[in-house]
């Protein structure tokens, strides 16, 4: 009895630390979530204009040539404020070789400096937008992160830390135990003891059935016994069968490791820039390496602060090298080789042949975000398939999700039958022929 209690605590109390700790990993990630957003509220930098506007604009007209922290082919811009007046920053900016042109001291410097390279006129730029950038690139430079994404850092130290409490617990359980074993066989020692002095016999155990043979003799027993058991297999079997080929979590090691989390999050770049057959097509596909190359002719190294403490700035500088040996790039000449190599991703989703999935239908008419079947792809460091993509999973959300109907041509007959029909104003997508088996099996 003991033993079994003993068991039972020890087995809740370690399944509990486990809750413990992944709601402490999840409680991290949520909070590194809000952490990695930019440091917006900056006193020093807001009095120059909004950052995350700059940022936007610093990434799609600047950032080809500029970093905020290190050189590129320009220089690094944070601390340009100090280094020059606003005037002659915004005179810069809207028109800089006007200003060499001009013989103005500093400019031709900077440009000598920079060996005449020369950095395109922004004339469209307003003069808040360019207090924006200004204000984005002035912030002070954001320490690198520390935890990383799903079960890195500092889950796996949680982990542990709840692991040595559980630890200590069962240490004490066990040494009870031992005690009250050792006790008990004192006090029956001391009792035979002092019966046998007292010439008092004990009796010796009559010799009953043993238990296995009642428990066999006793039919009720039996069969409660075997339904038992033939429920629990059952239950296991289901389970077992219900997840043959579904294949959620699958996280493949991929050939360069690419990571959306820079890429669609920190850098914030359209998931369709590189996916843009979605909006138009049943397959996303995946992007050619040319499209790679529009960015990474002029990146060939991350800024230390994406460096993690999983992932360091060798890492992915050589993740980027893998890329030039595929497409036969050298960074040194700026120069293609020729030599080319195909890289080979490793696919992750992927239906059955006789089911038929339309990304297009979905993206561009229903209008479902990427991540509502695809997870949080902009936090993930290598893609896993979050959705079990079973069956069930589409039915459900079919029978959930209205379509939208408002403004499109198509469904106005459509909508008129229907919602008559069913007497409903909105319609979800089961009503409208969305279980059908032959919209989704050929
Ligand atoms: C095609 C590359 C290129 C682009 C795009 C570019 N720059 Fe430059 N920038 C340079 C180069 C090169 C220099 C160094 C001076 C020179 O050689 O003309 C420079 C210099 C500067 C300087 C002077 C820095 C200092 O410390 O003196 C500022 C400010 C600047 N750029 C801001 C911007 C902003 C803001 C944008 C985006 C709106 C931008 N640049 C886009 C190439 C570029
Ligand atoms: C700069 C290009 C780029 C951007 C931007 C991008 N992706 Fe990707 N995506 C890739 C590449 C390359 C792969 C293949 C390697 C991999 O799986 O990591 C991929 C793979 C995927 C996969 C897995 C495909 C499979 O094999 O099943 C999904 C899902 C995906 N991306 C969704 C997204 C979503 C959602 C976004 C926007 C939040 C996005 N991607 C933004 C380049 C990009
Ligand atoms: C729109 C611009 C853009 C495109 C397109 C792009 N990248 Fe990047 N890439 C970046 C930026 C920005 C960084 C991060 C630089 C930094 O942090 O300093 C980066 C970093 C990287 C890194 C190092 C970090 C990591 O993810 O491991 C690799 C490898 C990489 N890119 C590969 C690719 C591949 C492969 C493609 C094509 C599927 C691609 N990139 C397309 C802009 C781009
Ligand atoms: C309604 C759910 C859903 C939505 C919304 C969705 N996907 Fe998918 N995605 C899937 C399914 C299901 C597959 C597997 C398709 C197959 O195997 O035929 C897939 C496959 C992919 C693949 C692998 C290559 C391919 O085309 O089969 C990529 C890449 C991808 N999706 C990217 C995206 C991007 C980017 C978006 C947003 C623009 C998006 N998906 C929106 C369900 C979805
Ligand atoms: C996010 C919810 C969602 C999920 C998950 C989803 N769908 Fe859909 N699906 C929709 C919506 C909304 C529409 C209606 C689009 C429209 O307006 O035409 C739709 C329409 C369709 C249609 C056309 C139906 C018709 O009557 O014309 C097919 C086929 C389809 N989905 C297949 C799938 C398959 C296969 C899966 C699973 C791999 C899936 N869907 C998962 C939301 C979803
Ligand atoms: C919304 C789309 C959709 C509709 C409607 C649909 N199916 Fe499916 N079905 C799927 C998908 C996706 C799979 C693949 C699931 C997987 O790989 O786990 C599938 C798998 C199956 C399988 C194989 C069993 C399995 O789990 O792999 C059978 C059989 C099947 N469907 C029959 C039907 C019948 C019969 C109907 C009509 C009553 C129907 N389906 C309607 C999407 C659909």
């Amino acid at each position: 009895m003991l033993l079994s209690v003993a068991f039972f605590i020890s087995f809740s109390l370690s399944i509990f630390a486990q809750d413990e700790a992944s709601a402490d990993a999840s409680g991290d990630q949520q909070e590194q979530a809000e952490d990695s957003g930019e440091p917006s509220d900056d006193a020093g930098a807001s009095d120059l204009g909004d950052p995350d506007n700059g940022k936007s604009i610093f990434n799609s007209q600047c950032a080809a040539c500029h970093k905020p922290y290190s050189d590129g082919i320009g220089p690094a811009l944070n601390g340009v404020t100090v280094r020059h007046n606003m005037e002659w920053i915004h005179a810069w900016i809207k028109n800089s070789s006007a200003l060499i042109a001009e013989g103005d001291p500093d400019a031709v410097a900077i440009y000598e400096e920079y060996n005449k390279t020369a950095m395109p006129p922004f004339p469209g730029l307003s003069d808040s937008d360019i207090n924006d950038i200004l204000a984005y690139v002035e912030q002070p430079k954001p320490e690198p992160k520390t935890v990383e994404t799903a079960g890195g850092g500092e889950a796996g130290a949680s982990g542990s830390g709840g692991g040595v409490s559980v630890n200590v617990i069962l240490g004490i359980l066990v040494f009870v135990l031992v005690m009250l074993l050792a006790v008990l066989f004192l006090v029956n020692k001391t009792l035979r003891n002092f019966a046998e002095a007292s010439g008092v016999t004990v009796p010796e155990k009559t010799k009953g059935k043993p238990i296995w043979k009642a428990f066999v003799e006793n039919q009720f027993l039996l069969l409660v016994t075997s339904v038992v058991i033939l429920l629990g297999v059952g239950y296991f079997a289901y389970g077992f069968l219900m997840q043959v080929g579904v294949d959620q979590g699958y996280q493949p090691i991929q050939p360069i490791h690419y990571s959306h989390r820079i890429h669609a999050g920190d850098n914030e770049i359209d998931c369709k820039y590189c996916h843009s057959s979605a909006r138009t097509s049943k397959h996303s596909g995946i992007p050619s390496l040319n499209v790679c190359m529009n960015c990474h002719e002029t990146i060939s190294e991350v800024s230390p602060e994406t460096a993690t403490e999983e992932y360091s700035k060798e890492f992915y500088d050589g993740e980027i090298a893998k890329l030039y040996d595929a497409v036969g790039w050298e960074p040194s000449e700026r120069t293609y080789s020729g030599e080319e190599k195909p890289v080979k991703w490793v696919r992750i989703h992927n239906l059955p042949d006789f089911a038929y999935f339309n990304h297009s239908q979905h993206v561009s008419v229903a209008g479902v975000s990427c991540q509502h079947c695809h997870g949080p792809i902009q936090e993930m460091e290598v893609v896993y398939q979050d959705a079990p993509l079973t069956m069930g999973w589409c039915i459900n959300c079919h029978r959930e999700t209205n379509v939208k109907m408002q403004g499109n041509e198509y469904y106005e007959k459509i909508h008129e039958e229907l919602s008559k029909k069913y007497g409903v104003e909105e319609l979800t997508v089961a009503q409208m022929g969305g279980l059908e088996c032959a919209k989704c099996h050929y």
